[in-house]
Protein backbone atom coordinates (compact mmCIF):
# COMPACT_ATOMS: atom_id res chain seq x y z
CA UNK A 1 0.00 0.00 0.00
CA UNK A 2 1.44 3.49 -0.97
CA UNK A 3 0.63 6.03 1.43
CA UNK A 4 1.20 10.12 1.54
CA UNK A 5 4.61 9.64 3.19
CA UNK A 6 5.60 7.62 0.27
CA UNK A 7 4.92 10.25 -2.01
CA UNK A 8 6.62 13.33 0.42
CA UNK A 9 9.76 11.14 1.75
CA UNK A 10 12.83 13.18 1.49
CA UNK A 11 14.03 9.69 0.31
CA UNK A 12 11.69 9.32 -3.13
CA UNK A 13 11.87 12.97 -3.35
CA UNK A 14 15.37 12.77 -4.04
CA UNK A 15 15.27 9.64 -6.56
CA UNK A 16 11.71 9.21 -7.35
CA UNK A 17 12.85 7.41 -10.91
CA UNK A 18 14.01 4.46 -8.59
CA UNK A 19 10.69 4.60 -6.26
CA UNK A 20 8.37 5.33 -9.69
CA UNK A 21 10.46 2.80 -12.15
CA UNK A 22 9.20 0.18 -9.28
CA UNK A 23 5.37 0.95 -9.05
CA UNK A 24 4.98 1.26 -13.00
CA UNK A 25 6.18 -2.21 -13.33
CA UNK A 26 4.37 -3.80 -10.15
CA UNK A 27 1.74 -1.29 -9.60
CA UNK A 28 0.86 1.24 -12.45
CA UNK A 29 -2.22 2.55 -10.31
CA UNK A 30 -2.69 3.08 -6.76
CA UNK A 31 -5.38 4.35 -4.29
CA UNK A 32 -4.02 6.91 -1.72
CA UNK A 33 -6.22 7.02 1.18
CA UNK A 34 -5.06 10.49 2.76
CA UNK A 35 -5.25 12.33 -0.78
CA UNK A 36 -8.60 10.24 -1.46
CA UNK A 37 -7.59 9.99 -4.87
CA UNK A 38 -6.08 7.88 -7.36
CA UNK A 39 -2.44 8.03 -8.74
CA UNK A 40 -1.21 6.57 -12.78
CA UNK A 41 2.09 6.17 -13.56
CA UNK A 42 2.42 5.15 -16.83
CA UNK A 43 2.86 7.95 -19.69
CA UNK A 44 0.12 6.23 -21.83
CA UNK A 45 -2.49 6.61 -18.57
CA UNK A 46 -0.86 9.97 -17.75
CA UNK A 47 -1.66 11.25 -21.49
CA UNK A 48 -5.23 9.43 -20.85
CA UNK A 49 -6.11 11.58 -18.05
CA UNK A 50 -4.81 14.60 -19.05
CA UNK A 51 -6.51 14.47 -22.50
CA UNK A 52 -10.05 12.24 -22.14
CA UNK A 53 -13.33 13.83 -21.32
CA UNK A 54 -14.17 11.39 -19.02
CA UNK A 55 -12.25 13.07 -16.77
CA UNK A 56 -12.98 16.36 -15.53
CA UNK A 57 -11.74 19.39 -13.91
CA UNK A 58 -15.09 20.60 -12.53
CA UNK A 59 -15.70 19.04 -9.50
CA UNK A 60 -19.36 21.34 -9.62
CA UNK A 61 -20.24 18.61 -11.92
CA UNK A 62 -19.75 15.54 -9.40
CA UNK A 63 -19.92 16.79 -6.06
CA UNK A 64 -22.28 19.18 -4.38
CA UNK A 65 -21.28 22.56 -3.52
CA UNK A 66 -17.74 23.21 -2.10
CA UNK A 67 -15.70 25.17 -4.73
CA UNK A 68 -13.26 27.36 -2.15
CA UNK A 69 -14.74 30.14 -3.82
CA UNK A 70 -12.22 29.82 -6.38
CA UNK A 71 -12.66 29.85 -10.23
CA UNK A 72 -9.21 29.22 -12.08
CA UNK A 73 -8.23 27.74 -15.51
CA UNK A 74 -7.56 24.79 -14.03
CA UNK A 75 -11.05 24.39 -12.30
CA UNK A 76 -13.07 24.52 -15.26
CA UNK A 77 -13.72 22.77 -18.42
CA UNK A 78 -14.98 24.12 -21.37
CA UNK A 79 -17.05 26.30 -22.26
CA UNK A 80 -15.75 28.09 -19.48
CA UNK A 81 -12.28 27.03 -20.04
CA UNK A 82 -11.94 28.21 -23.64
CA UNK A 83 -13.58 31.76 -22.67
CA UNK A 84 -11.12 32.46 -19.76
CA UNK A 85 -7.94 30.88 -21.66
CA UNK A 86 -8.61 33.23 -24.54
CA UNK A 87 -8.32 36.27 -22.80
CA UNK A 88 -4.63 35.49 -21.88
CA UNK A 89 -3.46 33.54 -24.03
CA UNK A 90 -2.50 36.02 -26.74
CA UNK A 91 0.12 37.36 -23.65
CA UNK A 92 1.54 34.20 -23.60
CA UNK A 93 2.16 33.30 -26.81
CA UNK A 94 6.02 32.57 -27.85
CA UNK A 95 6.30 35.46 -29.76
CA UNK A 96 4.80 37.68 -27.29
CA UNK A 97 7.05 36.05 -24.52
CA UNK A 98 10.02 36.56 -27.01
CA UNK A 99 9.86 39.86 -26.71
CA UNK A 100 10.64 40.06 -22.96
CA UNK A 101 14.20 38.69 -23.77
CA UNK A 102 16.35 41.17 -23.28
CA UNK A 103 14.36 42.29 -19.56
CA UNK A 104 14.58 38.01 -18.52
CA UNK A 105 18.43 38.58 -19.16
CA UNK A 106 18.64 42.04 -17.16
CA UNK A 107 17.11 40.95 -14.22
CA UNK A 108 19.51 37.68 -14.48
CA UNK A 109 22.68 39.44 -14.67
CA UNK A 110 21.34 41.72 -12.06
CA UNK A 111 20.61 38.81 -10.06
CA UNK A 112 24.32 37.30 -10.64
CA UNK A 113 26.19 40.98 -10.24
CA UNK A 114 24.61 41.15 -6.57
CA UNK A 115 26.28 37.60 -5.41
CA UNK A 116 29.17 37.35 -7.65
CA UNK A 117 31.84 38.92 -5.37
CA UNK A 118 29.93 36.80 -2.64
CA UNK A 119 31.83 33.52 -4.28
CA UNK A 120 28.61 31.66 -2.62
CA UNK A 121 24.92 32.00 -2.60
CA UNK A 122 21.56 29.75 -1.55
CA UNK A 123 20.84 29.69 -5.67
CA UNK A 124 16.60 29.56 -4.50
CA UNK A 125 17.00 32.34 -2.23
CA UNK A 126 19.23 34.38 -3.93
CA UNK A 127 18.34 33.72 -7.86
CA UNK A 128 15.95 30.86 -8.76
CA UNK A 129 13.08 32.67 -6.00
CA UNK A 130 13.97 36.43 -7.41
CA UNK A 131 13.79 35.63 -11.62
CA UNK A 132 10.13 34.25 -12.12
CA UNK A 133 8.41 36.65 -9.29
CA UNK A 134 9.94 39.63 -10.97
CA UNK A 135 9.23 38.90 -14.42
CA UNK A 136 5.98 37.57 -13.52
CA UNK A 137 5.41 41.17 -11.31
CA UNK A 138 6.42 43.45 -14.18
CA UNK A 139 3.85 41.79 -16.62
CA UNK A 140 1.04 42.25 -13.97
CA UNK A 141 2.00 45.63 -13.07
CA UNK A 142 2.96 44.67 -9.17
CA UNK A 143 4.67 47.00 -7.11
CA UNK A 144 8.68 46.02 -6.75
CA UNK A 145 7.89 46.27 -2.94
CA UNK A 146 5.08 43.80 -2.57
CA UNK A 147 6.69 40.82 -4.51
CA UNK A 148 8.66 40.25 -1.05
CA UNK A 149 5.32 39.65 0.64
CA UNK A 150 4.92 36.86 -1.63
CA UNK A 151 7.55 34.69 -0.70
CA UNK A 152 5.63 33.56 2.68
CA UNK A 153 2.27 33.19 1.24
CA UNK A 154 3.54 31.04 -1.20
CA UNK A 155 5.64 28.82 1.17
CA UNK A 156 3.35 28.24 3.42
CA UNK A 157 0.91 27.36 0.41
CA UNK A 158 3.41 24.58 -0.98
CA UNK A 159 4.41 23.15 2.40
CA UNK A 160 0.78 22.98 3.46
CA UNK A 161 1.61 25.07 6.77
CA UNK A 162 -1.04 27.65 7.74
CA UNK A 163 -2.65 27.57 4.38
CA UNK A 164 -5.90 29.12 5.40
CA UNK A 165 -4.34 32.09 6.35
CA UNK A 166 -1.85 32.75 3.77
CA UNK A 167 -4.66 32.10 0.90
CA UNK A 168 -6.79 34.81 2.71
CA UNK A 169 -4.00 37.43 3.04
CA UNK A 170 -2.89 36.23 -0.83
CA UNK A 171 -6.92 37.06 -2.16
CA UNK A 172 -7.15 40.42 0.14
CA UNK A 173 -3.38 41.50 -0.99
CA UNK A 174 -5.22 40.92 -4.77
CA UNK A 175 -8.23 42.40 -4.73
CA UNK A 176 -6.63 45.78 -3.55
CA UNK A 177 -4.56 45.55 -6.27
CA UNK A 178 -7.43 45.36 -8.49
CA UNK A 179 -8.89 48.16 -6.77
CA UNK A 180 -5.71 50.31 -7.32
CA UNK A 181 -5.81 49.24 -11.22
CA UNK A 182 -9.15 50.38 -11.40
CA UNK A 183 -8.26 53.48 -10.15
CA UNK A 184 -5.27 53.91 -11.83
CA UNK A 185 -5.03 51.74 -14.47
CA UNK A 186 -1.14 50.83 -16.10
CA UNK A 187 0.19 49.33 -19.57
CA UNK A 188 -0.26 45.66 -17.80
CA UNK A 189 -2.09 42.64 -17.48
CA UNK A 190 -3.75 42.92 -14.74
CA UNK A 191 -5.56 46.35 -15.99
CA UNK A 192 -6.51 44.54 -19.20
CA UNK A 193 -8.29 41.86 -17.69
CA UNK A 194 -10.05 44.55 -14.95
CA UNK A 195 -11.10 46.23 -18.36
CA UNK A 196 -12.31 43.16 -19.38
CA UNK A 197 -14.42 42.73 -15.99
CA UNK A 198 -15.74 45.83 -16.38
CA UNK A 199 -16.91 46.17 -19.67
CA UNK A 200 -19.08 43.15 -20.11
CA UNK A 201 -19.98 39.58 -19.04
CA UNK A 202 -16.42 37.98 -19.93
CA UNK A 203 -14.94 37.72 -16.76
CA UNK A 204 -16.84 37.59 -13.53
CA UNK A 205 -15.18 39.10 -10.09
CA UNK A 206 -14.05 35.56 -8.73
CA UNK A 207 -12.91 34.55 -12.50
CA UNK A 208 -10.69 37.87 -12.24
CA UNK A 209 -9.27 37.38 -8.46
CA UNK A 210 -8.57 33.24 -9.70
CA UNK A 211 -6.95 34.35 -12.69
CA UNK A 212 -4.14 36.49 -10.79
CA UNK A 213 -3.92 34.28 -8.34
CA UNK A 214 -3.18 31.20 -10.76
CA UNK A 215 -0.50 33.58 -13.00
CA UNK A 216 1.33 34.66 -9.75
CA UNK A 217 1.52 31.08 -8.26
CA UNK A 218 1.06 28.61 -10.92
CA UNK A 219 4.09 30.70 -12.67
CA UNK A 220 6.57 31.02 -9.53
CA UNK A 221 7.33 27.73 -7.33
CA UNK A 222 6.82 26.03 -10.57
CA UNK A 223 9.94 28.20 -12.40
CA UNK A 224 11.97 28.30 -9.19
CA UNK A 225 12.21 24.53 -8.88
CA UNK A 226 12.77 24.25 -12.85
CA UNK A 227 15.91 26.59 -12.17
CA UNK A 228 16.92 24.57 -8.60
CA UNK A 229 16.85 20.88 -9.66
CA UNK A 230 17.56 21.41 -13.00
CA UNK A 231 21.16 22.94 -11.51
CA UNK A 232 21.60 20.14 -9.00
CA UNK A 233 21.17 17.77 -12.03
CA UNK A 234 23.36 19.35 -14.19
CA UNK A 235 26.52 19.72 -10.65
CA UNK A 236 25.40 15.84 -10.57
CA UNK A 237 26.04 14.84 -14.03
CA UNK A 238 29.42 16.93 -14.66
CA UNK A 239 29.65 14.94 -18.05
CA UNK A 240 25.78 16.97 -19.06
CA UNK A 241 27.35 19.71 -17.73
CA UNK A 242 30.77 19.78 -19.18
CA UNK A 243 28.60 19.24 -22.95
CA UNK A 244 26.55 22.07 -22.23
CA UNK A 245 29.41 24.24 -21.98
CA UNK A 246 31.35 22.82 -24.72
CA UNK A 247 28.02 23.56 -26.98
CA UNK A 248 25.71 26.08 -25.75
CA UNK A 249 23.87 25.75 -28.56
CA UNK A 250 21.97 23.01 -26.84
CA UNK A 251 20.49 25.31 -24.75
CA UNK A 252 16.94 24.33 -25.65
CA UNK A 253 17.18 20.82 -25.58
CA UNK A 254 19.27 20.84 -22.64
CA UNK A 255 16.40 22.62 -21.18
CA UNK A 256 13.43 19.94 -22.23
CA UNK A 257 15.24 17.29 -20.86
CA UNK A 258 15.89 18.86 -17.35
CA UNK A 259 11.86 19.84 -17.39
CA UNK A 260 11.70 15.90 -18.37
CA UNK A 261 13.91 14.24 -15.96
CA UNK A 262 13.18 16.80 -13.00
CA UNK A 263 9.69 17.14 -13.51
CA UNK A 264 9.09 21.03 -11.49
CA UNK A 265 5.46 19.78 -11.14
CA UNK A 266 5.54 16.60 -10.44
CA UNK A 267 2.05 15.80 -9.91
CA UNK A 268 -0.85 17.12 -12.43
CA UNK A 269 -3.19 18.96 -11.07
CA UNK A 270 -6.34 16.77 -10.25
CA UNK A 271 -9.36 15.59 -12.36
CA UNK A 272 -12.67 13.70 -11.24
CA UNK A 273 -13.70 10.56 -13.37
CA UNK A 274 -17.18 11.66 -14.70
CA UNK A 275 -18.00 8.08 -15.28
CA UNK A 276 -17.20 4.54 -13.73
CA UNK A 277 -14.38 3.02 -15.64
CA UNK A 278 -11.68 0.57 -15.05
CA UNK A 279 -7.75 0.80 -15.23
CA UNK A 280 -5.28 -2.28 -14.84
CA UNK A 281 -8.12 -4.49 -13.44
CA UNK A 282 -8.60 -1.29 -10.85
CA UNK A 283 -12.31 0.02 -10.81
CA UNK A 284 -12.17 4.06 -10.28
CA UNK A 285 -15.94 4.93 -9.44
CA UNK A 286 -17.57 8.14 -10.71
CA UNK A 287 -16.80 11.37 -8.91
CA UNK A 288 -13.47 9.80 -7.48
CA UNK A 289 -10.36 12.56 -7.66
CA UNK A 290 -7.63 10.71 -10.29
CA UNK A 291 -3.93 12.08 -10.62
CA UNK A 292 -0.98 11.80 -13.05
CA UNK A 293 2.49 11.29 -11.81
CA UNK A 294 4.26 13.35 -14.02
CA UNK A 295 7.61 12.77 -12.96
CA UNK A 296 6.74 8.92 -13.39
CA UNK A 297 5.72 9.41 -16.53
CA UNK A 298 8.33 11.42 -17.87
CA UNK A 299 10.71 8.09 -17.14
CA UNK A 300 8.51 5.22 -18.49
CA UNK A 301 10.60 3.43 -20.96
CA UNK A 302 7.93 2.87 -23.24
CA UNK A 303 8.35 6.23 -24.35
CA UNK A 304 11.80 7.27 -23.65
CA UNK A 305 15.07 5.45 -24.59
CA UNK A 306 16.96 5.30 -21.32
CA UNK A 307 13.99 6.87 -19.40
CA UNK A 308 16.08 7.28 -16.31
CA UNK A 309 19.29 8.77 -17.49
CA UNK A 310 19.97 12.55 -18.10
CA UNK A 311 20.63 13.09 -21.36
CA UNK A 312 20.95 16.88 -23.08
CA UNK A 313 20.84 15.99 -26.42
CA UNK A 314 17.64 14.61 -26.25
CA UNK A 315 15.60 15.09 -29.43
CA UNK A 316 12.76 12.67 -29.16
CA UNK A 317 11.13 14.58 -26.10
CA UNK A 318 7.08 13.87 -25.01
CA UNK A 319 7.54 15.31 -22.02
CA UNK A 320 4.42 16.12 -19.92
CA UNK A 321 6.10 18.73 -17.55
CA UNK A 322 3.75 20.87 -18.72
CA UNK A 323 0.63 19.39 -19.06
CA UNK A 324 -1.12 17.92 -22.14
CA UNK A 325 -4.31 18.61 -23.92
CA UNK A 326 -6.31 21.96 -23.38
CA UNK A 327 -4.88 22.75 -19.90
CA UNK A 328 -1.62 22.40 -21.52
CA UNK A 329 0.99 25.10 -19.30
CA UNK A 330 -0.20 28.38 -20.26
CA UNK A 331 3.50 29.46 -19.43
CA UNK A 332 5.14 27.22 -21.29
CA UNK A 333 6.96 29.80 -23.51
CA UNK A 334 7.56 31.85 -20.33
CA UNK A 335 9.11 29.62 -17.99
CA UNK A 336 11.25 27.83 -21.41
CA UNK A 337 12.77 31.35 -21.98
CA UNK A 338 13.17 31.92 -18.06
CA UNK A 339 14.86 28.53 -18.36
CA UNK A 340 17.26 29.02 -21.38
CA UNK A 341 18.69 32.34 -20.53
CA UNK A 342 18.89 31.66 -16.57
CA UNK A 343 20.87 28.09 -17.69
CA UNK A 344 23.26 29.30 -19.87
CA UNK A 345 23.66 33.07 -17.86
CA UNK A 346 24.68 30.73 -14.76
CA UNK A 347 27.20 28.38 -16.85
CA UNK A 348 29.06 31.74 -18.26
CA UNK A 349 29.09 33.38 -15.60
CA UNK A 350 30.09 30.75 -12.99
CA UNK A 351 32.56 28.47 -14.21
CA UNK A 352 33.25 26.83 -11.18
CA UNK A 353 29.69 26.49 -9.75
CA UNK A 354 29.92 23.57 -7.18
CA UNK A 355 27.15 22.25 -4.96
CA UNK A 356 28.42 23.64 -1.15
CA UNK A 357 26.41 20.54 0.24
CA UNK A 358 26.23 16.65 0.48
CA UNK A 359 23.69 16.14 -2.27
CA UNK A 360 21.73 14.27 0.82
CA UNK A 361 21.71 16.59 3.14
CA UNK A 362 19.32 18.84 0.68
CA UNK A 363 15.62 19.41 2.07
CA UNK A 364 12.73 18.97 -0.37
CA UNK A 365 9.59 20.46 0.08
CA UNK A 366 6.86 18.76 1.33
CA UNK A 367 4.37 18.70 -1.19
CA UNK A 368 2.91 15.89 -3.10
CA UNK A 369 2.31 17.65 -5.79
CA UNK A 370 5.65 19.79 -6.39
CA UNK A 371 9.47 18.76 -6.40
CA UNK A 372 11.72 21.13 -5.22
CA UNK A 373 14.38 22.35 -3.21
CA UNK A 374 14.08 24.60 0.13
CA UNK A 375 18.14 25.51 -0.50
CA UNK A 376 20.62 25.02 -2.63
CA UNK A 377 24.01 26.21 -0.91
CA UNK A 378 26.82 26.74 -4.11
CA UNK A 379 29.33 28.01 -4.56
CA UNK A 380 31.21 29.76 -7.68
C1 LIG B 1 -0.83 24.64 -16.20
C2 LIG B 1 3.65 23.09 -15.26
C3 LIG B 1 5.31 27.65 -15.41
C4 LIG B 1 0.76 29.22 -15.80
C5 LIG B 1 0.25 23.83 -15.97
C6 LIG B 1 0.21 22.38 -15.95
C7 LIG B 1 1.46 21.96 -15.67
C8 LIG B 1 2.31 23.13 -15.53
C9 LIG B 1 1.93 20.51 -15.51
C10 LIG B 1 -1.02 21.51 -16.24
C11 LIG B 1 -1.61 20.93 -14.99
C12 LIG B 1 -2.70 19.93 -15.31
O1 LIG B 1 -3.27 19.92 -16.42
O2 LIG B 1 -3.00 19.12 -14.41
C13 LIG B 1 4.49 24.19 -15.23
C14 LIG B 1 5.92 24.13 -15.06
C15 LIG B 1 6.38 25.42 -15.11
C16 LIG B 1 5.24 26.29 -15.30
C17 LIG B 1 6.71 22.85 -14.89
C18 LIG B 1 7.78 25.96 -14.99
C19 LIG B 1 8.86 25.27 -15.21
C20 LIG B 1 4.22 28.48 -15.59
C21 LIG B 1 4.27 29.90 -15.76
C22 LIG B 1 2.98 30.34 -15.84
C23 LIG B 1 2.13 29.19 -15.75
C24 LIG B 1 5.56 30.73 -15.83
C25 LIG B 1 2.42 31.72 -16.01
C26 LIG B 1 2.92 32.81 -15.70
C27 LIG B 1 -0.05 28.12 -15.92
C28 LIG B 1 -1.50 28.19 -16.06
C29 LIG B 1 -1.95 26.87 -16.17
C30 LIG B 1 -0.79 26.02 -16.11
C31 LIG B 1 -2.34 29.46 -16.06
C32 LIG B 1 -3.41 26.42 -16.35
C33 LIG B 1 -3.70 26.32 -17.83
C34 LIG B 1 -5.09 25.84 -18.15
O3 LIG B 1 -5.77 25.26 -17.29
O4 LIG B 1 -5.53 26.07 -19.30
N1 LIG B 1 1.55 24.25 -15.73
N2 LIG B 1 4.12 25.50 -15.36
N3 LIG B 1 2.92 28.08 -15.61
N4 LIG B 1 0.36 26.80 -15.96
FE1 LIG B 1 2.24 26.16 -15.77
Amino acid sequence: EITMNDLLSQENKRDPHTFFAHLRSTEPIFYVEEMNSWVLTTYEDALLLLKDPRFTKDNRKVAQGGDGGMRTLLQVDPPDHTRLRSLVSKAFTPRMIEQLRPRIQQITSELLDAVEERGSMDLITDFAYLLPITVISEMLGIPATDRLKFRAWTQAIVNQQEEETSLEAFFSYIRALLEEKRVHPGDDLTSRLVQVEENGDQLNEIELVSMIFILIVAGHETTVNLLGNGTLALLQHPDQLQLLRDDPSLIPTAVEELLRYTAPVSLSDERWANEDLELHGKLIRKGQIVVASLISANADSHQFHNGDALDITRRENQHLAFGKGIHFCLGAPLARLEGQIAFSTLIQRLPNLRLASEAEDLMWTRNPMLRGLRSLPVTF
